[in-house]
């Protein structure tokens, strides 16, 4: 079986990201059948139309490669006032242009938003769902994976220790596998 390609964004920049240690820990946790891969968004300059000329940003033309070339997506992102961060809402915009071409478009994705809080990441979660619906990526329906006090499941060294969120994430990641299964283009279709 071919292996499916995963393009895995993550919403936060910050060094020691705990959003960043959960997309590394799920490298070893994905079937046999996935390889994930993040695709930075950092370096992305903000999305400005105007730069959307025959010669646009290196930058958005390789992040836009990225996405087109991946099977699926994988967003892992934090909260941020109650939405998803900027950078991943710019990340968005980047790869939804220029318009009738649509690097996202058809995609099927996951989505994980995490707080080190005990309340929190409900509102990025559904915020960034709701953008998934304009871009007509299907994000995997039947795990709303929020995961709270993301400080205590990581040891020292940035490896998910937490036995029970392992196994979940094993679970939410064989769902991941069966949602792409389900959705990927059949020949002749
Ligand atoms: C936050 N944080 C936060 N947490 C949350 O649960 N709900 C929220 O609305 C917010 N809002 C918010 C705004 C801004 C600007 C920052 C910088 C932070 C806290 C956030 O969850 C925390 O910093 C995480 O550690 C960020 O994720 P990473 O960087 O660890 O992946």
């Amino acid at each position: 079986m071919q292996q499916k390609q995963i393009g895995v964004i993550v919403g936060s920049l910050r060094e020691g990201s705990y959003t960043r240690m959960m997309a590394r820990a799920l490298v070893e946790l994905v079937p046999a059948s996935m390889r994930l891969s993040e695709i930075g968004i950092g370096d992305l300059a903000h999305y400005n139309q105007d730069r959307e000329t025959a010669t646009p940003p290196p930058g958005y033309t390789e992040f836009r490669s990225k996405v087109a070339g991946s099977d699926a997506i994988l967003f892992v992102t934090p909260e941020y006032n109650r939405s998803i961060p900027g950078v991943l809402k710019n990340a968005l915009d980047v790869g939804s242009r220029p318009w009738g071409h649509s690097a996202w478009a058809g995609k099927p994705a996951a989505v994980i938003s995490m707080t080190p809080g005990a309340l929190g990441a409900m509102a990025a979660h559904h915020h960034l769902r709701q953008v998934l619906y304009a871009l007509n990526v299907a994000a995997l329906p039947s795990q709303e994976v929020f995961i709270p006090n993301a400080a205590t499941l990581f040891d020292e060294k940035g490896q998910l220790t937490n036995a029970a969120t392992r196994e979940f994430m094993t679970t939410v990641m064989r769902s991941f596998e069966t949602w792409i299964e389900k959705l990927a283009p059949r020949p002749g279709a």
